[in-house]
């Protein structure tokens, strides 16, 4: 049997760029994420072990990626014409709970350690006096990280690998022939997926000791009977704990942007101006709408000073003629005067007739800030004319703000696309430019550029 032969996933793929932070959720979600070129070559993975001793060890503000990840020369990798058994033997000698699968230099498919499992077993069941397959399905089983209980019909367990000892503090030779003890504080799906006959996968389990497990439960049917269960298992508290780390850590940011803001009015307004993702229909000009965000101008702010932060990282607060405290004010206040269209999902419109011209809430905004919140002048003229072409500016428009109404233009461009596209941004800072590689989902922005902030001079890249 070969690896084309057994069931593989799709590889879950991240920029070496792409910040921990970001990758966390993937990570928690598969446990496994692979690091790719922009070429599309496979530069190494990373693993949840891996990305939590980063996150704990204090790693470096602005780690990314390509600083966490295994390198992918340390790390065994399979074709689609591997045989079986030395797939499963490259599981015996590395940590990572699933292997590339590469064909012509390109990663295809991502093997599970699940998956070799399952056929290993499926072929006890079905070889039954075939010793070779028998045995070796045992070394696999039980040289696996992932904790293996195999239960029989009666509930009788006949196989408890090592890892299952280690996991539930057991020994074997206690456990094999007793009857299984469900550890779960809630019922166990055991006796479902005995009924069922179908299995269940990433059933997260706490258990009573306070420790979180992810369960898988694999009915072993015989003559369309279910004659057992194996259930695999591993430890996920770490991940747990960080995931729940990382929704405090986001509502304490959440918060503590709140208390930035001037007044619970400004907070109620950009949390009840929604904004909408669509799909654009070039022939008629309509768009219909996907997906209603109910606090768009909120998540809009929020993401432009995700931005902002980032370039201010890469040294852009370091330009003449560029303040952080005007671009962090113009950015709360450029959107505060919007007016919204009550749409809903599936709704089609012209979206020229549906939302109000652009320019018309930029100048409500600027009064806004002016008139009750006495921003200074600077932030007043970026707000009121954000909208605007360089070539329809009025003639008295400072020139000094030249730079600033560009970065504000940029910013507010990528957070509209974070907000409504689901991009993936990377930007580089280099002197006076600004470079901006972006991909999303909508081709017509699927496009990268340098655009220089003193001469305004833009640059489409060809980069795919
Ligand atoms: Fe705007
Ligand atoms: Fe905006």
């Amino acid at each position: 049997m070969k690896v084309k032969d057994v069931e593989a996933l799709n590889p879950v793929t991240v920029d070496p760029g792409a910040s921990l932070e970001s990758l966390a959720s993937a990570v928690m979600e598969r446990g496994v994420v692979y690091v790719l070129s922009e070429t599309g070559g496979l530069l190494g993975v990373i693993t949840g072990s891996k990305l939590i001793s980063a996150l704990t060890s204090g790693y470096a503000r602005g780690a990314t990626a390509q600083d966490v990840m295994i390198p992918a020369e340390s790390l065994p990798h399979v074709g689609p014409d591997t045989d079986l058994h030395t797939a499963a033997g490259f599981f015996e000698s590395s940590c990572v709970p699933e292997i590339p699968v590469v064909e012509n230099g390109v990663l295809v498919a991502s093997l599970p350690q699940r998956s070799v499992l399952m056929t290993f077993s499926s072929t006890v069941a079905s070889s039954k006096g075939n010793r070779y397959h028998e045995q070796r399905a045992l070394v696999i089983l039980r040289s696996l990280h992932e904790g293996l209980i195999m239960i029989d019909k009666d509930l009788i367990i006949r196989e408890f690998n090592p890892a299952a000892e280690r996991l539930m503090n057991a020994k074997a030779a206690d456990r094999i022939g007793q009857k299984a003890v469900v550890v779960s504080r809630d019922e166990s799906p055991i006796f479902d997926v005995m009924k069922a006959g179908k299995a269940r996968y990433n059933v997260i389990t706490p258990l009573a000791d306070g420790r979180v497990f992810s369960v898988n439960y694999v009915p072993m049917v015989e003559d369309g009977e279910v004659q057992g269960i194996i259930e695999t298992f591993h430890d996920i508290t770490e991940q747990e704990d960080l995931r729940a780390q990382l929704v405090n850590s986001r509502d304490e940011l959440d918060r503590a942007f709140a208390l930035t803001l001037p007044n619970s009015r400004v907070e109620h307004k950009l949390k009840h101006t929604p904004e909408y993702r669509d799909r654009y229909d070039p022939e008629t000009g309509l768009i219909t709408i996907t997906e209603v965000i109910e606090d768009g101008n909120y998540k809009h702010v929020v993401n432009a000073l995700k931005v902002l932060a980032d370039l201010n990282t890469k040294g852009i607060m370091s330009l003449l003629g560029i303040s952080k405290d005007v671009l962090v004010q113009s950015i709360i206040f450029h959107d505060l005067g919007k007016s919204q269209p009550q749409l809903e999902i599936g709704q089609t419109v012209d979206p020229k007739k549906a939302f109000e011209f652009s320019p018309a809430h930029a100048a409500r905004s600027a009064d806004i800030a002016s008139h009750f919140y006495h921003k200074e002048a600077d932030v007043i003229w970026l707000i009121r004319y954000h909208h605007h072409k360089e070539d329809e500016l009025p003639p008295d428009f400072p020139r000094h703000l030249m730079p600033m109404l560009r970065l504000l233009q940029l910013v507010d461009g990528l957070s509209a696309a974070l907000t409504r596209r689901n991009a993936h941004i990377k930007l580089d800072v280099e002197g006076t430019r600004v470079t901006v590689y972006e991909r999303n989902g909508h081709p017509d922005f699927n496009k990268s550029r340098v655009v220089d902030l003193f001469t305004g001079d833009a640059t489409v890249l060809n980069v795919d």
